[in-house]
C-alpha cells in the first residue's frame, strides 16, 4: 500500500485545497492530511486564521479524501510523521517547491501545480482590512523593523515621520513603500496604528498623543522611564480601547515565553535566585548617542528593561528592596550598574554595561534545579534545565530569527485584530514595573555610585 502525506492549514477550505487532495490522493492508496494546530500557525505568522482547528479538521474530514488526519503541532514534526506512519510519498502545492526537498530523504516529494487565483489569503483579504502603521523616529532600530513588518500579515508600514527629514525619506525609499510626513501629527492622523522608535524621553508625549487620538501604539522599550507616566499612558490605552504595548522584543520570542512556562510549571522548584546581565563593549564614539546624557543615556535606561523581564515574570512586580550600585562616566552616566531586587524568598540580581564587559547570561535558580540560558540570552534559541542528578539535565533549542522584531510585531498586530487590550507575554504590571526600577535610579534614592 504506498502511503501519501500532504500538510496545510485549510482555512476558509477551498477549491485550490481540494484540488491539491484530490491530486495528492491520486498518487496513492492512503491519503493523511496534518492540519497546522491554532499555535503552531500563530508561531508561524498566520495570525488571522479564521476557522480553529477543530473546524479546520471537519472541513478538510468532509472532503472525504483523507484516509486519516493528524494535526501538525511543531516544526520538525514531518519528518516524525512520516517515520512514524511509513510514509511513501509527501505532497505539497507548488508555492513551497523546493523547500521540502529536505524530506527526499525519508520519503519521495512531489511539489503538485497550485490552483491559480484562489487561496485562504485572498478570501480572508476580501473582508479584512491591513492595520496600517506610521514610523516615528526613523533610526537604526526602525530600519529593521519595516522589514521585520513586511513579514507580517495585514502589517503595512503605510508612514514615516522624523525631525530628520532625509532619515525618514531615506527608510521609505529603502522599503518601497510609504508617505514622510511633515509633522508627526500628520503621521498619526493617517495610520491605525503607531512604532515609537524615538529617543528615550519622546515616548511619553508621543505615546500619550497618539493614545489619545485612538491609535494603537508599539513604543520601544523603555517606555517611559517613570513609573507614573506608564500607569497614565496603560490608563488612557484602556480608556480609547487601543493596544499599548512595549516593544521588548525578548518578552515575545518563542523560546524565552516557553522558558518562562516550563519554570512556572515547577520544573526547577521555586525560584530562588535570578542572575541576568548584558552589556556592550563598544567604543565611545559608537555609544555616543547609548551615553549621552541629554537623551537619557546610560546602561540602565538603555538596557535595563532586558534582564529586569525575566525577574519581574518570574517573581513579580512587587519587591521588598531595591538596590543600585553604579560606576558612572566623567558625564554622570552610568557605563556599569548593578542592581540587587530583594523578593519575600527570592533575591534577583542584574549587571548592565555600556562600554564594561560581563558575562551576558541568565541564570534561573531553583529548589530543585536551575536554567542556564547562555549569552546572548535576550534572543534566547537555547536553554538547559540542569539538575543535582545530570542525567535529568535537558536542552531546549528553538530559531530566533533575526533581527527578532518579527515576534513583537505579531503579538501587536494579533492583539489589535482580536481586541485584546493586554499581552500576557508583558502586561501592562510588567512594563510599569520595568519604569519604576528606572524611576527609582532617576530619583537617586538607594543608588550608591562606586
Ligand atoms: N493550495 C493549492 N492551490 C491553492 C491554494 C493552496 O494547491 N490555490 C495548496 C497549498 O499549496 C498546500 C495546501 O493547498 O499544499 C494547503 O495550503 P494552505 O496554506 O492551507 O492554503 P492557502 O490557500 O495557500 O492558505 P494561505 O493563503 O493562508 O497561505
Amino acid at each position: 500500500m504506498k502511503k501519501v502525506i500532504t500538510y496545510g492549514t485549510y482555512d476558509l477550505l477551498h477549491e485550490g485545497h481540494i484540488r491539491l487532495l484530490e491530486r495528492a490522493k491520486a498518487l496513492g492508496d492512503w491519503l493523511i492530511v496534518g492540519v497546522t494546530n491554532d499555535s503552531f500557525d500563530r508561531e508561524r505568522g498566520k495570525l488571522n486564521v479564521r476557522n480553529d482547528v477543530l473546524e479546520r479538521v471537519d472541513a478538510v474530514r468532509a472532503t472525504g479524501l483523507a484516509v486519516q488526519i493528524v494535526i501538525e503541532n511543531y516544526m520538525g514534526q514531518k519528518i516524525d510523521d512520516i517515520l512514524k506512519y511509513d510514509v511513501d510519498i509527501f505532497a505539497i502545492g507548488s508555492d513551497w517547491e523546493g523547500k521540502f526537498d529536505y524530506l527526499g530523504e525519508y520519503c519521495e516529494v512531489v511539489y503538485l501545480p497550485r490552483t491559480e487565483g484562489i487561496s485562504s489569503t485572498m478570501l480572508r483579504a476580501a473582508s479584512e482590512q491591513e492595520i496600517r502603521i506610521g514610523v516615528v523616529g526613523c533610526g537604526r532600530i526602525a530600519r529593521r523593523f519595516v522589514p521585520e513588518a513586511a513579514k507580517v500579515e495585514r502589517a503595512v508600514v503605510a508612514g514615516y515621520y522624523d525631525t530628520l527629514r532625509e532619515a525618514a525619506e531615506q527608510l521609505a525609499a529603502e522599503s518601497g513603500a510609504g508617505v514622510v510626513y511633515d509633522s508627526f501629527e500628520e503621521l498619526v492622523d493617517a495610520v491605525d496604528a503607531l512604532y515609537i522608535a524615538t529617543p528615550h524621553l519622546s515616548h511619553y508625549e508621543q505615546s500619550r498623543y497618539a493614545l489619545e487620538h485612538g491609535k494603537h501604539v508599539l513604543c520601544e522599550t523603555p517606555l517611559v522611564l517613570c513609573a507614573e507616566q506608564a500607569k497614565e499612558l496603560f490608563a488612557i490605552a484602556e480608556h480609547n480601547g487601543v493596544v499599548l504595548l512595549e516593544a521588548n522584543k525578548t518578552a515575545f520570542c518563542p523560546a524565552f515565553n516557553h522558558l518562562v512556562t516550563l519554570i512556572k510549571s515547577g520544573l526547577i522548584g521555586d525560584v530562588v535566585g535570578i542572575d541576568a546581565s548584558e552589556s556592550k563593549l563598544w567604543n565611545e564614539e559608537e555609544l555616543r548617542r547609548e551615553l549621552n546624557p541629554d537623551e537619557a543615556g546610560g546602561s540602565l535606561y538603555e538596557m535595563g528593561s532586558y534582564p529586569l523581564l525575566p525577574i519581574v515574570k518570574l517573581l513579580g512586580t512587587q519587591y521588598d528592596n531595591l538596590n543600585l550600585y553604579s560606576r558612572l562616566n566623567d558625564k554622570g552616566v552610568d557605563v556599569y550598574t548593578r542592581g540587587i531586587m530583594l523578593y519575600s524568598g527570592a533575591v534577583a540580581s542584574f549587571q548592565l554595561g555600556l562600554g564594561v564587559k560581563t558575562e551576558g547570561n541568565l541564570v534561573v535558580s531553583g529548589t530543585q534545579g536551575y536554567a542556564y540560558i547562555p549569552s546572548p540570552w535576550w534572543k534566547t534559541d537555547y536553554f538547559e534545565l540542569r539538575y543535582e542528578d545530570q542525567n535529568k539535565n535537558k536542552k531546549y533549542f528553538y530559531s530566533w530569527d533575526e533581527p527578532g522584531l518579527r515576534y513583537e510585531i505579531r503579538e501587536f498586530l494579533s492583539a489589535i485584530v482580536e481586541g485584546r487590550l493586554r499581552s500576557s507575554r508583558l502586561t501592562p504590571e510588567e512594563s510599569v514595573a520595568m519604569a519604576e526600577v528606572m524611576s527609582r535610579f532617576t530619583e537617586r534614592k538607594n543608588f550608591f555610585e562606586i
